[in-house]
């Protein structure tokens, strides 16, 4: 049954007609629980009231399917105005970005014109950037585009998906470029060919990676809700005598809000990934892939307005 709605919802999740409908409906249904708003103004309280929390952020400028250049622009555009912004309101908020959204499905040089622009921004304002992985599809030129960058820019992160066969082998090619990886288990659907098809195998290899990339002494953000990750990774840190700035916790805005007020509690660092744009159906639904419970806060949001 489980594996029937988390089908189901992936599916619903690329369906450009719900998508267009979504976006005249705005953040109901339930996305307003994990979504900060349609705007980074709406945004802004919410994220200084995490900051006064001892949460660090990282918002995300919702966004798929682009496939015009000048929306692509527009969008890297947003990106340099949300950096501005955290600089101008003190926000402890770095900033995470889909490459899709720039343009990667339109040209390469597109996305480095717009990766060019964000990143001198960023790195002026001291602000740090993540290109979140997207589908397997899209993992190499993800990451060839991370490695360019990275070369001239130190302030950018990527992800790694503990789903993918390839992605220990990510690791070691990483090694190098003293990566800032997220490290999460993956969202997309995905093919027993380039993925392991069982979740306990996931599981196993995300410790793997976490291991891996702490023990080469690369700055590692563990992004999971999975109480067994993290019980995983503090007792690693404590084996190994990890120091707090040299990992994070990172959980997605409004899930396990008391295990991430908990972490902070005990020293950890802990820092939320947090939506917003009017761009929210496709982020929402695979949120609703990946925990059905999820499903009962989207029905109560749908009756409730
Ligand atoms: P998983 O779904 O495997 O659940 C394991 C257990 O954790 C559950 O059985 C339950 O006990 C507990 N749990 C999980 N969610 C819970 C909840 N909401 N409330 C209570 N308990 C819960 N993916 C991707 O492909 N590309 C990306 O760039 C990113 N970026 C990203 C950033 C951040 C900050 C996070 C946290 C996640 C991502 N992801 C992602 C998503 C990631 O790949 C993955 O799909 C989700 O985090 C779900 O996997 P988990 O490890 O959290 O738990």
């Amino acid at each position: 049954m489980e594996a029937i709605s988390k089908n189901f919802f992936l599916y619903l999740s690329n369906n450009k007609l719900l998508d267009r409908l979504a976006k005249r409906f705005g953040t109901r249904f339930g996305a307003d629980k994990i979504v900060g708003g349609e705007t980074f103004s709406q945004a802004i309280p919410l994220i200084q009231q995490l900051n006064q929390e001892g949460l660090q952020v990282t918002v995300d400028h919702l966004g798929e399917f682009v496939n015009c250049e000048s929306e692509a622009k527009e969008r890297a555009q947003e990106c340099i105005h949300t950096i501005q912004s955290i600089a101008q309101y003190q926000l402890q908020s770095e900033v995470s970005l889909k490459l899709t959204s720039l343009g990667l499905d339109i040209s390469r040089e597109l996305v480095y014109e717009n990766m060019e622009n964000i990143l001198q921004e960023a790195e002026k304002h001291g602000v740090t950037v993540t290109i979140d992985m997207e589908d397997s599809s899209r993992c190499e030129a993800t990451l060839e585009i991370y490695k360019t960058m990275k070369a001239k820019y130190s302030n950018l992160g990527t992800v790694i998906q503990s789903y993918l066969y390839r992605s220990c082998g990510d690791l070691d090619e990483l090694d190098s470029y003293d990566p800032y990886l997220r490290l999460v288990k993956g969202a997309y659907k995905e093919s027993g060919k380039v993925a392991f098809p069982e979740k306990k195998m996931v599981d196993d290899n995300l410790k793997q990676m976490i291991e891996k990339n702490l023990l080469n002494g690369n700055y590692t953000a563990i992004a999971s809700h999975d109480d067994a990750i993290i019980e995983f990774t503090k007792n690693l840190v404590k084996k190994h005598n990890i120091p707090t700035d040299r990992y994070e916790f990172q959980m997605l805005y409004g899930m396990r809000n008391q295990t991430q007020a908990d972490l902070v509690k005990e020293g950890y660092n802990v820092r939320v990934y947090l939506p917003y744009g009017e761009d929210w159906y496709g982020y929402f639904m695979r949120r609703l892939a990946e925990r059905p419970a999820n499903i009962a806060f989207a029905l109560k949001g749908i009756f409730s307005k």
